[in-house]
């Protein structure tokens, strides 16, 4: 057995409390949240993981401000998810070359596809900066003022950093809710290129049927390479760039891991709210998710039965599907969990704990005030409700509302000579390939009249009179119309803004009509919106302090973050679930595909995975290949794409989904269910190699 020292157990019993909960910043790692990770069987010095040069957190990126990755080879090779290479993939297929049905393998530099827009950033340093922003009376100011004060000390850190090396930027941002702020120095490199994909049917399989479940078969991954110039710096796309050299990557292994071993994800979380009040997850539950999961739902419908009907039209609305449904499950489990665990009485008994806390110490008093959380969030509700509606439906969910917005929001690029001014327009690039018109005016009419059901009259848009006036309540009449005589959907259309027409055109009043209810339901909010925040931020640092004794971890707010915990199966209701997934599952899965879309795939992956013999992929310890497995490190969206590392700091796999039964978790980390669900790195490789013939990478990652 390992001998433990007597502070290891020390610091075990203090973070019991947490058991492995956390999403920790790497800079100030508390030393006991180190040693618990030690006494889990974390084999690396401290240094290892921040401060050396080659430190465990430089092979990690940031994934195009969405997602997680991890660089896995001397020359750039970066690994992410499939669906956070989804876009990209997209982007680059045709009803000719259909990368996403087909999946994609370069078989040179020559062959890897440049991506517009994409970038990953890797964090070089990260610094608490709480202290000067403190001295610069950060607390004494408004919220306007306190966001010109953290922009202009940003531009300056920014500054001081280019000084020293012009690739490199600095963000500010608020962690502990806003009671402590961190400046984070990041490099950035913009031209990305894909190298690897994946078929759909294996990228993602079992679709949206089993997304967010366990037990899973996805190889949720893809491939792609960071560029440089020359000099191996940063440099926007240019066909003269190479491949990066970077000074860290982290090494593949074929070695797998036991049940309990130590296992630690490092990456990029997008947002948690563990520290919410229970009116937040009440506000949460019922005026954000309901909403969302309602809209979305009769959304998706239409998009379904479209996309079903034609290859051009799936393919262009497969990305916004997959999107939009991930967090409509997500929004359907989550709720579901906050019932059954009566996750609102287990927060409101835990703030009554600290209300008598607060009582007996006067910590706060005067400032945090339960009473007057509760009423800002009691007059809120309402309107936080019909916004949810009113985004889930105008807001990205169709083409014309999306035109018409944008329109009315102003910030269109003007084009046309300066005078006269009359000569002046706007114009819609041709993006054709991204949309469907019979989809699109289906989907407007379907959410109009929905919006309508859902929020009643109170923040009804001017264009429901003529709705009712003039199209008889036909919704689909409505849209039809406004297609036709719109200038908005006209391919190539210029829009001479100044004109009569333009002012009167159907489609632009939409745009206005849309944004006049927003400003209508944001009208007076934001004092409100501040004094709730405020509390919030009280609520926490009461938190912070009665629990002082113990080290405390601040929500996810898409910057890096370290979780450990151990390869962990999951039993519900008596039920053992297991810790991974064999090829034996994946083809009883495809045997069912007749019955279920989300599970049918390729012969020849069928044919792979019904192999007797995985040769070096199989794992040592139960003879079999593992495709997915489970483990209890704390992740949520954005942590896609992270590498998890076993205790010697090697690849074992890539996170991408937590599980049904723990949805909750974002509000409070339930350490029984609570499970991160990774793709096996043996199980990618396997792909790699027999499907993907893709020597020359595996050779390029030591193997
Ligand atoms: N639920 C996962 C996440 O949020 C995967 C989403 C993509 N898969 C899908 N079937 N839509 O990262």
């Amino acid at each position: 057995m390992r001998k433990l020292s007597v502070l290891t157990i020390a610091a075990a019993l203090v973070l019991q409390a947490h058991a492995d909960e956390g999403m920790w910043t790497l800079c100030n790692l508390p030393q006991p949240v180190y040693q618990a990770m030690q006494a889990e069987g974390f084999q690396l010095p401290y240094d290892a993981l921040y401060k050396s040069n080659d430190a465990i957190k430089n092979s990690v990126v940031n994934f195009s401000g969405f997602c997680s990755g991890v660089v896995v080879s001397p020359d750039g090779l970066v690994f992410t998810n499939h669906h956070c290479g989804f876009e990209a993939i997209r982007s680059h297929s045709t009803v000719e070359h259909d990368y996403m049905l087909n999946g994609f393998v370069a078989k040179n530099y020559e062959e890897e596809l440049p991506n517009k827009d994409m970038f990953v950033s890797f964090m070089v340093s990260q610094q608490d900066i709480t202290d000067r922003l403190t001295q610069l009376g950060i607390d004494q100011r408004d919220k306007e003022a306190k966001s010109a004060l953290i922009d202009s000390l940003q531009n300056a850190l920014t500054q001081e950093a280019k000084a020293q090396d012009s690739t490199l930027h600095v963000d500010i941002d608020a962690f502990y809710e806003g009671n402590r702020w961190y400046a984070t120095t990041y490099q950035d490199f913009t031209d990305l290129r894909l190298v690897f994909a994946l078929p759909k049917s294996m990228g993602k399989f079992g679709g949206e049927t089993d997304n967010w479940m366990w037990p899973r078969q996805t190889c949720d991954f893809s491939v792609f390479r960071i560029y440089a110039d020359k000099n191996n710096r940063p440099a926007a796309y240019s066909k003269d760039n190479r491949p990066y050299h970077p000074q860290h990557w982290a090494p593949v292994s074929l070695k797998g891991y036991r049940d309990g071993d130590f296992s630690m994800t490092i990456g990029y979380p997008g947002s948690t709210n563990r520290y919410l009040s229970h009116y937040g997850i009440k506000l949460r539950r019922d005026a954000e998710n309901a909403p969302r999961a309602q809209v979305r739902g009769i959304k998706q419908e239409v998009m379904q039965r479209h996309m079903r009907a034609s290859e051009a039209v799936r393919i262009k609305y497969d990305s916004k599907f997959a999107q939009s449904a991930n967090y409509w499950k997500n929004s359907l489990g989550m709720n579901k969990c906050i019932d059954s665990i009566g996750l609102v009485q287990q927060k409101r008994d835990y703030e009554a704990r600290l209300r008598q806390w607060q009582d007996s110490t006067g910590f706060l008093k005067g400032k945090l005030d339960f009473d007057k959380l509760g009423a800002y969030y009691e007059k809120r509700f309402d309107r936080v409700r019909t916004r949810y509606y009113w985004m889930e439906t105008f807001r990205r969910t169709n083409e014309l509302a999306t035109r018409a917005m944008r329109l009315a929001m102003g910030g269109m690029e003007v084009k046309g000579p300066k005078k006269p001014a009359s000569k002046q327009y706007h114009e819609f690039a041709d993006n054709s390939n991204e949309w469907d018109a019979a989809l699109d005016k289906e989907v407007l009419a379907v959410l109009l009249k929905n919006y309508r059901q859902q929020v009643g009259n109170r923040y009804l848009p001017k264009f429901y009179t003529t709705i009712d006036q003039r199209f008889g309540g036909d919704y689909q009449r409505f849209v039809d119309d406004l297609y036709a005589r719109s200038i908005i959907m006209k391919k190539g259309a210029k829009l001479f803004y100044n004109t009569k027409a333009y002012k009167e055109d159907p489609g632009v009043r939409f745009g206005q009509d849309v944004m006049d209810i927003y400003y209508d339901l944001t009208e007076g909010m934001g004092a409100i919106n501040d004094s709730i925040e405020a509390q919030e931020r009280y609520l926490c640092a009461a938190k912070l302090r009665m629990e002082e004794d113990m080290p405390h971890y601040s929500d996810a707010n898409f910057t890096m973050r370290l979780s450990y915990g151990q390869v962990k199966g999951f039993s519900l209701g008596g039920k053992e679930l297991g810790y991974y997934t064999t090829p034996e599952s994946i083809v009883e899965k495809m045997d069912r595909a007749k019955s279920n879309v989300d599970y049918e795939a390729e012969p020849i992956m069928r044919q792979l995975l019904s192999s007797k013999d995985f040769g070096r992929f199989t794992d040592k310890d139960t003879k079999k290949m593992h495709l997915c497995f489970l483990t209890n490190n704390d992740i949520t969206g954005g942590n896609s794409g992270s590498p998890m590392f076993d205790g010697k700091g090697r690849l074992i796999g890539l996170a991408f989904d937590g599980n049904w039964d723990s949805l909750s978790s974002d509000i409070l980390f339930d350490s029984l269910l609570a499970r991160c669900i990774g793709v096996d790195i043996r199980y990618m490789l396997f792909m790699m190699d027999k499907w993907g013939h893709a020597d020359r990478l595996l050779k390029e990652m030591g193997l």
